[in-house]
């Protein structure tokens, strides 16, 4: 049995042992705090994710029940507990240079345009927004770097924002397990990854310089002023709801600058979600109407 229990990956295929009652409606009032806070969606078969994530918040603070802990988050001073949870919630995965038709896009079509055809004041300006621990700008950044050639003379600029605070302590530090990074081609790699120690690899300072990693919830209030050329937010809204998408591609079509491009994950789509945008490649849109 020790021997069982020692291997995560069998841990993990193993039934949920409910050591902390769960009721249906402790379960429906985490659902509700989720939803009002971030916008995610979770469905009932979303009970043991939920469980598995927060069980071990539960431990920590001497809790023996979900019912207890509900109480806990509805208390006004709880603010920080409630960012944990939603920090546990929060589903992060993202790799570098994930669905590689983006970026490739991203350097040769778009940025090599605006090189060709400098905005006013040279000034870029793309978002990642739902960035995770970063791999999605610092991939973005690359493709820009790559296809501006020279940055002298550029106003260029990433925002990269995520609910998750853990998230981005990890984006802005920019260092990564070295197999994490075998995405990257060789003629970024030589460039923009350099050795750090533990067998670890760090972001090179030029990509650094270019992003801004933020703290940003989608559906709070968005401080920019300025609009974007592009704007990538990706795997993001697959846990929303559709009326939430709806407010959410409406907002990005508001914040981007004419003929601006959004890019998202490969099982979204804006088909009857928003008719702001045209479709101009494989989850690739271009705003085509200011309102
Ligand atoms: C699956 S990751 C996607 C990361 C990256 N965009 C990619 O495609 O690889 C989804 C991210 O969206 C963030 N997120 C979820 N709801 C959010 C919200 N309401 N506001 C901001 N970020 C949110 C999560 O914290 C998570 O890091």
């Amino acid at each position: 049995m020790a021997l069982l229990s020692s291997s995560p990956a069998v841990a993990e295929a193993m039934p949920i042992e409910e050591s902390y009652p769960m009721t249906d409606q402790d379960f429906d009032r985490i659902a509700t705090v989720v939803r009002t806070t971030t916008g995610i969606a979770l469905g009932p078969h979303k009970r043991s994710l939920v469980y598995g994530r927060l069980a071990k918040r539960l431990r920590q603070l001497g809790l023996d029940d979900f019912s207890s802990y509900c109480d806990r988050l509805d208390l006004p001073e709880e603010e920080d507990e409630r960012r944990r949870m939603v920090n546990a919630i929060t589903t992060n995965l993202t790799s570098f240079f994930r669905e590689p038709h983006h970026f490739e896009h991203l350097e040769r079509d778009v940025i090599a345009h605006l090189r060709a055809n400098p905005p006013t004041g040279h000034r870029l300006r793309l978002w990642s927004a739902g960035c995770s621990t970063g791999e999605e700008a610092y991939s973005m950044a690359m493709a820009v770097v790559a296809g501006l050639g020279d940055l002298r003379g550029w106003d260029a600029r990433i925002l990269a924002t995520d609910i998750d605070t853990d998230v981005l302590a990890h984006a802005r530090a920019g260092v990564y397990a070295r197999e994490r990074c075998q995405a990257i081609a060789p003629r970024f790699a030589s460039r923009f990854v350099h050795p750090a120690d533990r067998g670890r690899v760090r972001m090179a300072d030029a990509l650094s310089q270019l992003i801004t990693f933020n703290p940003l919830n989608l559906f709070d209030h968005w401080p920019m002023t300025g609009k974007f050329q592009v704007i990538f937010c990706r795997n993001v809204v697959i846990y929303f709801k559709k009326e939430d998408q709806k407010k959410l591609f409406e907002r990005f079509a508001d914040y981007l600058e004419p003929d601006g491009l959004l890019y998202i994950g490969h099982s979204e789509s804006l088909f009857r979600v928003c008719d702001r945008f045209q479709p101009v490649g494989r989850t690739i849109y271009r705003k085509v109407r200011p309102s």
